[in-house]
Formats: C-alpha cells, sequence, structure tokens
C-alpha cells in the first residue's frame, strides 16, 4: 500500500500514477504546455560593483527590477559554499526514510522540521515536495538543533546561511536606497531580523501534469533568495502567463515577498509563484527567507504614504501575519489581501 508512506520522497518509489490525494482539481492544474522559456526575461544584475562606483547604476537597476518584476537574478556567495550546501541537502534527502522521519513534524511553529506538501493539517489535496525547515539566525540560537547526520550538515549549512545572509543585507540596503529611504531603513524595521530556509526535494513524478511540487502562491516573508540545482521546475506569474526560470549554475533567484510590498507601500510586489515536478529527475531547490523578527509591526514607510499614495495595507505584527500565512494554504489571492487598508482604517 504506497499511500501509507508519509514522506513523498518514499512513495514515489513505489507507485506508477499519482495517488488521488495528490490530483489537482481540472480547474487548477499546471497546464505545462502552455508555459513560457523564461531564458532572457527574469533580469541578471552583477552586484558585484555594489560598493564601487557603479554604485548609483546598481542600485536603480535593483529598483527596476523589483518595480517591473519582483524577481531577479545574481551571484554573489562562493562557489565553494554553493556546492557544498547542495551537496549536504542531497545527502540528507538520501538518508533512510527511518532517519529522516525522526525529524518529521506536521507544527509549523517548530524550529527545525522535515515535512511534506504545505501544511498537512489544513490542506486539502497534498503536493509533491518533502521539506527540511531551519531557522538560521542568530545562528547560535538554532544550529544545535539541526540535524546532525549527514555529519558535515551543520557546518555546511551554517557557512550557506551566513554567506547568505551577507548578501541579503547588501541587497536590503540597496533595495531601501531604491525606495528612496535611508540605506538602513529595511535593517532597522526589521528589528532583531529572522532567517528561515527551506531545502525542498521534490521527487521525480509519473504524472507531472496533475500536480503540483508547490501551488501558486506570494512569498509571506520580506525577502527570498533562492538556490536551485540544474533540474528546473520554479514558474513566474508575468502578464498572466507562467515563465519557467530555468537555473543558471551559482545563481541565485530573488524575490520580493509580502513584507516588502507593504513597506514599499506597493510599489514593489511580491510575485505570484509556483513550483512544478518532472517525470525523471528529483529536483532540490533552497530558498532562503528573510523575515522580520515576530515582534515587529509592518506597515507601509512613513515617508512613502502621502495624499496621492495612501496608506494600502493596515499595520499588524509579523507573527500576526505568519500565522495567518500558514493556516490559510496557498492559494492565488495574496495572504495581503487580507491586510489592506479599508476606508474605515486608512489613518490608523
Ligand atoms: C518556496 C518556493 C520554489 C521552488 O519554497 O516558497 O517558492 O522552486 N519554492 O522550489
Ligand atoms: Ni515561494
Amino acid at each position: 500500500m504506497a499511500n501509507t508512506k508519509v514522506l513523498v520522497t518514499d512513495l514515489s518509489l513505489g507507485v506508477s500514477r499519482v495517488p488521488l490525494n495528490y490530483v489537482r482539481p481540472i480547474s487548477d492544474r499546471p497546464n505545462l504546455l502552455a508555459v513560457q522559456s523564461s531564458d532572457h526575461s527574469i533580469p541578471v544584475i552583477d552586484l558585484q560593483d555594489l560598493n564601487g562606483p557603479n554604485h548609483s547604476n546598481i542600485v536603480k537597476e535593483i529598483g527596476q527590477a523589483c518595480e517591473h518584476d519582483g524577481f531577479f537574478q545574481n551571484h554573489g556567495i562562493p562557489k565553494k559554499v554553493i556546492e557544498s550546501m547542495l551537496k549536504v541537502s542531497k545527502e540528507f534527502f538520501q538518508l533512510p526514510e527511518g532517519e529522516r522521519l525522526k525529524i518529521y513534524s506536521t507544527d509549523t511553529s517548530k524550529t527545525v522540521r522535515l515535512s511534506t506538501s504545505f501544511n498537512v493539517k489544513t490542506e486539502t489535496v497534498a503536493n509533491w515536495r518533502d521539506f527540511l525547515r531551519l531557522h538560521c539566525y542568530p545562528l547560535q540560537d538554532y544550529v544545535h538543533e539541526w540535524p546532525s547526520n549527514p555529519p558535515s550538515f551543520r557546518e555546511d549549512v551554517a557557512q550557506y546561511c551566513t554567506n547568505v545572509r551577507g548578501l541579503t543585507l547588501r541587497l536590503l540596503e540597496a533595495i531601501s536606497e531604491s525606495l528612496g529611504l535611508q540605506s538602513d531603513y529595511m535593517d532597522k524595521v526589521l528589528h532583531k531580523h529572522a532567517q528561515h530556509m527551506a531545502i525542498n526535494y521534490y521527487p521525480p513524478c509519473p504524472q507531472p501534469e496533475l500536480t503540483y511540487g508547490l501551488p501558486i502562491h506570494a512569498d509571506p516573508n520580506a525577502i527570498t533568495i533562492l538556490l536551485q540545482e540544474d533540474v528546473p521546475g520554479l514558474q513566474v506569474l508575468r502578464n498572466g502567463m507562467w515563465i519557467a526560470v530555468n537555473p543558471t549554475p551559482n545563481t541565485f533567484i530573488v524575490n520580493i515577498g509580502d513584507q516588502i510590498e507593504v513597506l514599499s507601500n506597493g510599489k514593489y510586489q511580491s510575485v505570484l509563484h509556483r513550483a512544478v515536478v518532472n517525470r525523471n529527475k528529483y529536483r532540490i531547490s533552497i530558498p532562503t527567507f528573510y523575515c522580520p523578527s515576530p515582534d515587529v509591526v509592518i506597515k507601509p514607510a512613513e515617508e512613502l504614504v502621502d495624499k496621492e499614495h495612501p496608506a494600502l495595507y493596515r499595520s499588524f505584527t509579523y507573527s500576526e501575519y505568519y500565522s495567518k500565512f500558514w493556516n490559510r494554504g496557498l492559494a492565488t489571492e495574496k495572504c495581503l489581501d487580507m491586510f489592506r487598508a479599508t476606508e474605515y482604517n486608512l489613518d490608523a
């Protein structure tokens, strides 16, 4: 009975068809033939000179990418760090089932857990994905909770997290400047900062046209820095069309999350995206979700609110937002829709 497997990694080994609880309704299937290929459509920004004489041009490029695309790609972390991260991720998902299941949990508040789909407690159709989620900042608060198998896991992942945080801080400065805010605006707003990571593992799927790795959603955090191995699967929605973001080695996909949409008062919008699966090869993707600390009150930056640009969102704490996100599930309507300002609370 294949359906008794908890993780799709193990389930996928014994099935030649997608079990019924993974099959999407006909109106909500990936329609893989209608997807365009990205090749030139996601801007690539070279951050090398961000602290050099070309600073203001790069800030402008970042601003334009955030405003028009919501997505861009860049490099910025040593290749060795990326390679070790990908290698240890693969090794983790190749551990025996029993070893992986030791850290399985469906409790979305846990700071370390292996899980499957998105939120198995609330969703009606499952997704073809397993994922290991880790909190990673401040590192010393969390690293001791992380898996110690594979043996190099903690060291390799810690290296990676520290590097991604450095890159993210540089991006947040540039994004603040590109909005005409003080360069430390985002840094201050995020307060103590939080950094979460997922290692997504999408096993090969016998019927990829019937299910998703992850259905359409926008990310609830401030900004996401995604690393993907060489197998495609990420798609972004642009002008009503799905665009496949094909992987380029050692390159990150950066996307604006819901919190920057609010802080920028809608000038930069979080982008809807999804992950599809394929018949032939497993896929690993590693998003870093950079977030405010839970107690932070998020609202549009005062500098970006005036008569012509009234506040589009009400204020809320990040923890309120985050729990709504996990409880409502992934959907075309953004979670942000629940936080839009109404006439009643426009001035609040
Ligand atoms: C996510 C996500 C895309 C991917 O984890 O939020 O959008 O390519 N992942 O795995
Ligand atoms: Ni996402």
